[in-house]
């Protein structure tokens, strides 16, 4: 394919997403007008990257047309519980990009295993507005390991896309790029362990996944920034997101987006519903609007105004997860050496 020279480069993780799509459709519109995009669209499977695609076109036509004959898309298939595949994706990468200036680390799993009903309804009775901000009714599998052997939601959301930035970090560095974590307003110290950092005894293991993004980013920002990387740290509050519908049916979907509205309406800044406004946290800190050493989170008002919210992060721990990081990954150094060899050379 012809890349477009000198284009600005921005990679998204899970663009399928809810997220994924508004954070690319934002930094297309606020990106300078002057300026060519290419946007690589992430997913592990060719369906829903052509979907993305898709979707984001029909985006620029409708709201942002003059942006038409300014994009062009690329995409990679990666998934982030298998290290062949992200190693696959950084050699690609590598081989048609000289530089990489945007990298949203968007894309997150957890283990789901449904939802508990009566938990739920406790929850809601008792509390609606802590029922839907933090929910302890989601019940999640422990103990479930990737074909790596490695914790599956530690390597999906943590582990798999620190060894992808390790691999394109000299894209990264050539221009100064800048990469966004997404993690969560669930991320609260209390939900890992120090015994357990690849969350395999967790019941929270999504929630500990972000935790230790939280940790990872301050273990290691300000070594990035040394290599000429800015690191920020995000969350996007609560927004509708496609990956719990098939836990729900049309009651308790719309039940649940009742409650985000209630949740708003009686003065919560997180239930921003939207996946638009999710966007704008990692947007704004792509686009230099936010400090490295703070968690910038989106946030509206209760008539759904957007704005940013800072946060101070409890940093105990973070040097000690980004040795573990960095000790695995010269651990997977070494196993995936002679993992892709160049047979085109005589
Ligand atoms: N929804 C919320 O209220 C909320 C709140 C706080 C934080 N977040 C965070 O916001 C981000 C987006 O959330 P969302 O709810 O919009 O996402 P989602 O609907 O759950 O979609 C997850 C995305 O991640 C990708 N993905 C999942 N597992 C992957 C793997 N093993 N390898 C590669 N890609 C994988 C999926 O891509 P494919 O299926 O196309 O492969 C998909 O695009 C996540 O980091 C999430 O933790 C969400």
């Amino acid at each position: 394919m012809s890349l477009i020279k000198d284009s600005t480069v921005a990679l998204i993780t899970g663009t399928s997403s809810n997220l994924g799509f508004n954070i690319a459709v934002r930094l297309l519109e606020q990106l300078p007008s002057s300026r060519d995009i290419t946007l690589i669209v992430t997913s592990r499977t060719l369906p829903k990257v052509k979907e993305s695609i898709n979707d984001i076109k029909q985006y620029i036509h409708e709201k942002i047309p003059e942006k038409k004959n300014k994009v062009e898309f690329d995409y990679i298939l990666v998934d982030f519980t298998d290290m062949v595949s992200i190693l696959s994706a950084y050699y690609e990468l590598d081989q048609k990009y000289t530089h990489i200036d945007y990298l949203f680390v968007n894309a997150a799993q957890g283990v789901y295993g449904g939802i508990d009903w009566k938990a739920a309804c406790v929850e809601v009775l008792q509390n609606p507005i802590d029922a839907v901000t933090s929910p302890t009714y989601k019940l999640q599998r422990i103990g479930v390991e990737s074909n790596d052997n490695m914790g599956l939601v530690f390597q999906a959301n943590v582990f798999g896309p620190y060894y992808f930035i390790h691999k394109i970090k000299h894209l990264l560095a050539k221009d100064h790029g800048k990469i966004i974590w997404i993690s969560s307003l669930m991320s609260h110290p209390k939900y890992l362990s120090f015994n357990d950092l690849q969350l395999l005894r967790s019941p929270e293991s999504y929630e500990g996944s972000k935790r230790l993004v939280d940790l990872l980013h301050y273990g290691t920002y300000k070594n990035l920034k040394k290599f000429g990387i800015d690191q920020y740290l995000v969350h996007p509050g609560i927004f509708t997101s496609f990956s719990f519908y098939q836990f729900l049916n049309v009651f308790t979907y719309y039940g649940m987006l009742m409650l985000f509205y209630l949740a708003r309406f009686l003065g919560s800044p997180y239930h921003n519903i939207s996946g638009y406004i999710a966007a704008n946290a990692p947007v704004s800190a792509a686009l230099g609007k936010s400090k490295q050493a703070i968690k910038t989170g989106s946030a509206c008002t209760r008539f759904g105004k957007e704005y940013l919210s800072y946060e101070e992060v409890d940093t105990t721990g973070s040097e000690d997860v980004a040795s573990y990081f960095n000790k695995l990954v010269k651990e997977w150094d070494e196993k995936l050496k002679d993992q892709i060899v160049n047979t085109r050379q005589p």
